[in-house]
C-alpha cells in the first residue's frame, strides 16, 4: 500500500471509531467533514517516511501514529477557523466547520478529534506498549502548553510576540511530532529526529507565508492575505519575496543535512528534496508578484 492509502485508511478507521454507536448525528458528521477528504496530509506523510527509513517494524503502530497526528492537525484547523481566532469561512475549498455546522459543533468536533487522537494511540499499543506511551507523550508535548500548538495560538493573544517561539510552536510543533513519532513508532530514539522536524517546520512556515502573499483564495482553498489582514509577522514582509524564497532554500538544505543516520537515509533525503520542490513557489509566480 502506498503512503497516501495507508494514511487515508488509518484516518478513516479512526474517524469511524469516533462515530460508532448511537451518537449525536450532526457532530458525528462534522468529525468526518473536518478530516476528509483532507488536505496535503504532509505531517503523516513525513511521519511514515521517517518510520520507513527506520525499518517500520510495527506498521500498525506507525499507521496509528500517522492518524493521531493528522487528527490533531485537523482539530487545530477547525478551532483556528472559528470567529474567536481567524474567523475563516473557507477551508480546503469548502465551508469551514463552523460555517457548515455551527460554532458549538465546531468547538465540539475539534475537542472530540483531539481526544480521539490519543485514544487511537492507546488502542494501538499492542505488543509495543513502551513505544505507544512515548508516542502519547510526544504528541501531547507538541499539542498543548508550553511548547505545542496551543502555545503557538496563545502567542497571538500577547502584546509582545516572541517570533521564533511563536513559529516553532504554531507550525514547527507538529512537524517535530511527525519526525519524532515516526522514529519512535519504529523503535528508535526521538531526540536525534528533533532537528529535522524543526527545520521542515520552519521551511513550511516560510512557504506558507509565501503562499499567503502570492496566491489567491481559489488557489489556496482558504482565505489569502491573512498575515497582512491580521498584522502577523511573516517572512515576506521581513525579507521580501525573493529573500523569503532563498531563505526557504537555505532551511531545506539544512534540513537534508540534519537527517540522522538510518537505513533509509538516502530515500528520506529524496523525499525532503521532492517536498522542497513542492513548497517552493514557481519562478513565474515569484516574477509576477515580486
Ligand atoms: C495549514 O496546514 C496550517 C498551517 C500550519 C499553516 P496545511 O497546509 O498542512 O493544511 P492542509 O492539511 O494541507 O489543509
Ligand atoms: C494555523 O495557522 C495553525 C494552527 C492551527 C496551529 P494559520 O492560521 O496561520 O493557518 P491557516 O492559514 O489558517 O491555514
Ligand atoms: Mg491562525
Ligand atoms: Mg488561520
Amino acid at each position: 500500500m502506498g503512503l497516501h492509502a495507508r494514511i487515508d485508511t488509518a484516518v478513516t478507521r479512526a474517524i469511524a471509531r469516533g462515530r460508532a454507536g448511537p451518537a449525536p448525528a450532526r457532530l458525528s458528521e462534522a468529525l468526518d467533514y473536518a478530516c476528509t477528504p483532507g488536505g496535503a496530509r504532509i505531517r503523516p506523510t513525513i511521519l511514515l517516511s521517517v518510520a520507513m527509513a527506520c525499518g517500520d517494524d510495527r506498521p500498525g503502530l506507525s499507521d496509528a501514529a500517522a492518524a493521531a497526528l493528522e487528527l490533531i492537525h485537523c482539530a487545530s484547523l477547525v478551532h483556528d477557523d472559528l470567529p474567536c481566532f481567524d474567523d475563516a469561512a473557507l477551508r480546503r475549498g469548502k465551508p469551514s466547520v463552523h460555517r457548515a455546522y455551527s460554532q458549538p459543533l465546531a468547538v465540539l468536533a475539534g475537542d472530540s478529534l483531539i481526544v480521539l487522537a490519543f485514544d487511537v494511540l492507546a488502542r494501538a499499543s499492542g505488543d509495543a506498549p513502551d513505544r505507544a506511551i512515548q508516542l502519547v507523550s510526544l504528541l501531547a508535548r507538541q499539542t498543548g502548553m508550553p511548547h505545542g500548538i496551543c502555545a503557538g495560538q496563545g502567542w497571538e493573544s500577547e502584546d509582545q510576540i516572541d517570533l521564533s517561539a511563536y513559529h516553532r510552536s504554531k507550525t514547527g510543533a507538529l512537524f517535530i511530532a511527525a519526525t519524532q513519532m515516526g522514529a519512535v513508532a519504529a523503535g528508535q530514539e526521538a531526540e536525534p529526529w528533533y532537528e529535522l522536524g524543526a527545520r521542515i517546520g520552519e521551511a513550511f512556515q516560510v512557504a506558507d507565508d509565501l503562499r499567503d502573499a502570492l496566491y489567491d483564495e481559489s488557489a489556496l482553498g482558504k482565505p489569502a492575505g491573512q498575515d497582512d489582514l491580521h498584522g502577523r509577522p511573516n517572512a515576506v514582509t521581513q525579507l521580501g519575496v525573493h529573500g523569503a524564497v532563498s531563505r526557504l532554500k537555505d532551511i531545506l538544505s539544512g534540513a537534508i543535512a540534519s537527517i540522522p543516520a538510518c537505513p533509509g537515509e538516502a530515500q528520506l533525503a529524496q523525499m525532503v528534496t521532492m517536498y522542497a520542490d513542492r513548497l517552493t513557489p514557481s519562478a513565474d509566480i515569484v516574477r509576477a508578484r515580486a
